[in-house]
């Protein structure tokens, strides 16, 4: 089905994707799939819509379901409305022998919210991740792009404090 490129996001999303397209070789668009669905997602407030989706499908010439399994798999993204801040904690198993699980009873108590919820001020939203490869840092939690490792009740106090 032929496809009126110029519809489909907006011309600085559609450069951004263009500038991941031009690094592979051009019969192989589809290998800019994540940085794409990424892209789509900051601009859509952390969060992907089957109509995007549809529309980076498009834009790859992709079958819209191997984007489908691409977005689904991978839980940096997100298919309803996250928080402002998206904090994700790792329950895995150096992190779950570590003590996460005190970790998410002090998030859960401060923000009132547990895993998959958003704060009612839009302002955090808690997400249980598999392992984030900080394994060393155990427990750990990330948000936004940036790791907060050796994590006790205090220190996540003193993040959340930080953060607007
Ligand atoms: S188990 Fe938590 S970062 Fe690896």
């Amino acid at each position: 089905m032929a496809v009126d490129k110029n519809t489909l996001f907006n011309e600085e999303i559609r450069a951004e994707i263009d500038s991941w397209i031009a690094k592979y070789p051009a019969d192989w668009k589809q290998s800019a799939c994540m940085p794409a669905l990424t892209i789509v997602q900051e601009s859509n407030g952390g969060w992907l819509t089957s109509e995007l989706m549809d529309d980076v499908a498009a834009y790859l010439d992709m079958p819209p379901i191997a984007v489908y399994e691409v977005a689904t798999f991978y839980s940096m993204y997100e298919h309803k409305p996250v928080g402002r801040h998206k904090i994700c904690l790792c329950t895995n198993v150096s992190c779950l022998i570590n003590n996460c699980d005190s970790i998410y009873e002090h998030l859960k108590n401060k923000l009132g919210i547990g895993f998959g919820e958003v704060t009612g001020d839009g302002r955090f939203s808690l997400k249980e991740v598999e392992c984030l490869g900080a394994c060393g840092g155990a427990p750990m939690m990330q948000i936004g792009d940036k790791y907060y490792e050796n994590l006790t009740p205090e220190i996540v106090d003193s993040i959340l404090e930080e953060l607007d």
